[in-house]
């Protein structure tokens, strides 16, 4: 399977491209700079260089590639081009974003390109919006064909963050979340309130904040009311990230810390009729993870494909067999009755 990683010199693509070597596969390494890239590259490995402005170099280190899996935020300011590049390729596209309004303006805006391109366009492809997305899809389908609300959680505790992800979260923080009632997304108000948490004693505090989830999960759930949050204490850390406290974030977050850190995703879905079902998909090493999440779905789409379009994480993939695929790298997950 040839697939390119684009952004491969940063910390995200560099462990992209660990976990495609891992797997056997021989990634395309494609950004903007030929020595960042040359400096990482294995023998055999293709290096292509290509700015965001030169669409036609951009498609060009694309064209024989399947998948284009792109590894470069944050996406609001540079998710696009990367996009165009890869429909005018024919190669699909999945990326490691967790920006909330990029997302939807991806699944609003460029489907139909992707559609008569015969591509699939899946961003949101890490630790928080796929899975997230897959679990609330699983508890959802528990509750009925018609659910009234699907509340999902990212309640990660402390653990490391990278630069770049400090710098795309102070965007999602400055554009402010959404949340989705009755078929339209509206700016989501200041709630409270708290979540249980599995394996923690008693109910964290939690308030609302901008995930994926609430740009994915209606495009596949009949839900009436779509939030979501995360611990008080992670939204407050992520409103006091100025410039020069992004700056001060390391580039490369330390390595046992990463790998010691945890992720937990939760949803809760309600019906109508007061029916509650929850699940919740957790594992460790949130960026080792991503990587792991990214480079199986370019597996998946280019093994079994996709519809075409712009997909959500779990309308592009069997979301039960995917989290199930996580497995083998310590994650562990379960919908049961709330
Ligand atoms: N949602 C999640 O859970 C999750 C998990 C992991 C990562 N992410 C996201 O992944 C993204 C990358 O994070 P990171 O820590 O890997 O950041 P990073 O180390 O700063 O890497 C950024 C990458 O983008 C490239 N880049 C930056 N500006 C560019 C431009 N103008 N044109 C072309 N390429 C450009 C960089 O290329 P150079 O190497 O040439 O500078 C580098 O390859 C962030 O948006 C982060 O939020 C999300």
């Amino acid at each position: 399977m040839k697939f390119a990683i684009h952004g491969a010199s940063g910390f995200t693509g560099r462990l992209a491209v660990a976990e495609a070597r891992r797997r056997g596969f021989t990634p395309v390494l494609v950004g903007r700079s030929e020595e960042r890239l040359r400096s990482i590259a294995a023998d055999g490995e293709a290096v292509r260089v290509a700015g965001l402005d030169e669409p036609g170099a951009l498609a060009a280190a694309f064209e024989d590639c399947a998948v284009v899996v792109n590894c470069a935020g944050p996406f609001t300011a540079l998710g696009e081009p990367v996009i165009r590049a890869a429909i005018a390729a024919g190669a699909h596209y999945l990326d490691t974003t967790g920006e909330q309004h990029y997302i939807r303006s991806v699944l609003d805006g460029l489907g139909e390109d992707a559609a008569r391109a015969g591509v699939s366009v899946v961003p949101a492809m890490a630790d928080d919006g796929g899975p997230g997305d897959m679990i609330a899809h699983l508890v959802a389908e528990r509750v009925g064909p018609e659910v009234a609300e699907v509340v999902v959680a990212d309640l990660r505790g402390r653990g490391v963050a990278s630069r770049g992800t400090a710098r795309s979260m102070a965007a999602v923080f400055e554009q402010g979340p959404l949340a989705y009632t009755d078929g339209r997304w509206h700016p989501a108000e200041e709630t409270s309130g708290s979540i249980a948490v599995p394996g923690e004693e008693g109910a964290v505090p939690v308030a609302v904040f901008a995930l994926p989830g609430v740009v994915t999960i209606p495009r596949h759930v009949a839900a009436r009311r779509v939030r979501s949050v995360i611990r008080t204490e992670a939204a407050a850390m992520f409103s006091a990230l100025t410039p020069d406290v992004v700056d001060s974030v390391p580039e490369i977050p330390d390595e046992e810390g990463r790998r010691a850190s945890r992720w937990l995703m939760l949803a809760e879905a309600s019906g109508e009729d007061g029916k509650r079902v929850r699940g919740w998909v957790a594992g460790p090493d949130p960026y080792g993870l991503t990587a792991v999440i990214a480079v199986e779905g370019a597996r998946r789409l280019a093994v079994d494909g996709a519809a075409a379009g712009a997909l959500t994480p779990a309308q592009a993939f069997d979301p039960a067999s995917f989290l199930d695929h996580l497995t083998d790298h310590g994650v562990t997950w379960q919908v049961t009755p709330a």
